[in-house]
């Protein structure tokens, strides 16, 4: 096992399971989180988008089609987008075969299913809305989700629940309608732009190979809207040396799909 050289601030970074410990279990279901907890995982992370008669649903592609038996079950409903099937026409497909045969059976997970199952894993949930822009209204939505599964009680969004996005305007609406929730902006702006995405960002989260050790001064170095210094979670870091390398680097947080791998490499939970 290699140690990491302790961050600045000494602590290991958190190790977030990305769509789940899903180099063990199909991503974005609910096996892939029960994988994650069987591993010793808090964090995990997901994609939120929605379906044609406006349920939301967990998936990381538009498309159901890499990741369900779509094409089999609906043959000519090209490209088979999430947003052009209703939630009865989902919850027919199978979104664990592609992966492997002992996962047959598993489900495309409504946000309801998944949020009982992350609390009764006693974890904690970085969410993306994934490609909101197709989506009017999805923020105000899946706030209204999460307040009624009780993820937006004070215990919740104080230490179980981030919210990011590659999207800064979904962000933006976030935090105007909840300044108590932490957001996270997906992406590396610029050192200069920076202190616009403080504003209402918590954190920047960008790939791994845009994480230099300047970067990550300039992240630290700003207040976010709670008025703590901002945090960098970067993605998606499946390698040891790698995992090394950026903890090196001072980040906070590195969603991986291999948390195992991860915390063999930099320690921490
Ligand atoms: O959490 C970071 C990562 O999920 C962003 O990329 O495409 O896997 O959603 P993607
Ligand atoms: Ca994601």
């Amino acid at each position: 096992t290699t140690v990491a050289q302790a961050a600045p601030d000494g602590r290991p970074p958190v190790t977030i399971a990305h769509r789940g410990a899903s180099t063990y279990a199909p991503e974005n279901t609910l096996a892939s989180i029960d994988a994650a907890d069987r591993l010793g995982f808090e964090w995990v992370e997901n994609d939120v988008q929605r379906t044609k008669d406006g349920e939301l649903v967990i998936l990381h592609d538009n498309s159901l089609a890499r990741t369900t038996n779509v094409e089999q079950v609906f043959p000519g409903r090209s490209p088979w987008r999430v947003s052009d099937f209703t939630l009865r026409e989902i919850e027919k497909l199978d979104a664990g075969s592609w992966f492997g045969r002992k996962f047959r059976g598993e489900r495309v997970p409504t946000l309801e299913d998944y949020m009982d199952e992350v609390e009764h894993n006693d974890q904690s949930l970085l969410m993306e809305l994934k490609s909101p822009e197709l989506y009017p209204g999805i923020e105000r939505q899946t706030l209204n989700e999460l307040r009624r599964a009780g993820w937006l009680d004070k215990g919740h969004v104080k230490s179980r629940l981030i919210i990011q996005s590659f999207n800064a305007d979904a962000l933006k609406t976030v935090h105007r309608l909840r300044p108590d929730l932490t957001t996270g902006f997906l992406g590396n702006p610029s050192v200069a732009d920076l202190p616009k995405f403080a504003r209402y960002c918590d954190q920047i989260n960008p790939v791994h190979t845009a994480v230099t050790p300047e970067y990550v001064a300039a992240v630290h170095g700003l207040k976010g809207p709670h008025r703590r210094p901002l945090d960098l979670y970067t993605w998606t870091v499946d390698d040891a040396a790698t995992a090394v390398k950026v903890a090196g680097l001072g980040v906070d947080g590195i969603i991986t799909n291999k948390p195992d791998v991860v915390r063999d490499a930099v320690g921490g939970d």
